[in-house]
């Protein structure tokens, strides 16, 4: 087998990835981006099955996904700052309320909560937001809704019926198209806070109903803004090792 990389240079490869949460609006070249598509393919799949869709949102649709996404965020944002009056106010209207993936408005459970945590804290501190400044944790948040300024979004679907599975292999499609991306120079952020709304996207795409949104990825080129110099934590194997059961 033909090798182009040690182990050491992929090793720091990976290594060098992190996500970009501030891009350059400039395009990437459409077959830049087959390319990095094309990568996307070349992970492992459940019985060769793909069974994944992405909308690809560039131009006047992203632009279009991203005000009724900004919209909805300024709206559902006021009214949980707004006390009981707020939510009753988002029950009545249901105008910004999750129409898809509703894990994301859920607390974490208690074992993942300190690593959950520890992002929110390292973030904020990175950025300069106090823990306590609802106001300015909500304006950071609503960057997720300009695709922290990428010029292209992309939305990943998984197909119903393998459950899982189909979440999985779009998973691994999902890290093959991030490398490839970072290797050509590109900067991607997975992003479930834009999975929430799933009918704003629907509206520009033909997306069989037997497909759901998983997340989405902003990709473009990284600008050289000090968002893009944060360096999320890494746990250490052990920690995701499982222990031998004592007899
Ligand atoms: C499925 C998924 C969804 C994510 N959603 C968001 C998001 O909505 N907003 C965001 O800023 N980062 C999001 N991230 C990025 C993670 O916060 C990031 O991958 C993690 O903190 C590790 O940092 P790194 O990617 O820089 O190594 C998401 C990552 C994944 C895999």
């Amino acid at each position: 087998m033909e090798q182009h990389l040690s182990g050491q240079e992929i090793s720091n490869f990976l290594a060098s990835r992190r996500s970009t949460r501030d891009f350059l609006p400039t395009p990437i070249p459409q077959e830049l981006l087959e390319q990095v598509l094309t990568d996307a393919l070349t992970a492992p799949s459940w019985s060769n099955t793909r069974p994944f869709m992405i909308a690809v949102a560039e131009g006047e649709v992203k632009e279009r996904i991203s005000a009724e996404f900004q919209k909805r965020w300024a709206y559902l944002s006021k009214q949980l700052k707004s006390g009981i009056i707020g939510k009753i106010r988002l029950l009545i209207t249901r105008y910004g309320l999750p129409t898809s993936n509703r894990i994301i408005s859920k607390p974490y459970s208690k074992d993942l909560q300190p690593r959950a945590m520890r992002l929110g804290a390292d973030l904020y501190g990175h950025y300069g937001i106090k823990r306590e400044d609802r106001e300015a944790r909500d304006n950071w948040w609503a960057a997720n809704y300009k695709f922290f300024g990428a010029p292209t979004e992309l939305f990943v679907y998984v197909h119903k019926s393998l459950g899982i599975y189909a979440a999985n292999d779009a998973g691994l499609m999902m890290e093959n198209l991030i490398l490839s991306a970072h290797g050509h120079g590109l900067g991607t952020c997975p992003q479930g806070a834009v999975g929430i709304w799933d009918d704003v996207v629907r509206k520009e795409f033909d997306i069989p109903k037997n497909y759901r949104l998983l997340c989405g990825v902003a990709i473009g080129y990284p600008s050289s803004s000090n968002a893009n110099a944060f360096k999320a934590n890494r746990i250490a194997p052990s920690e995701i090792k499982a222990k031998l059961k004592e007899d």
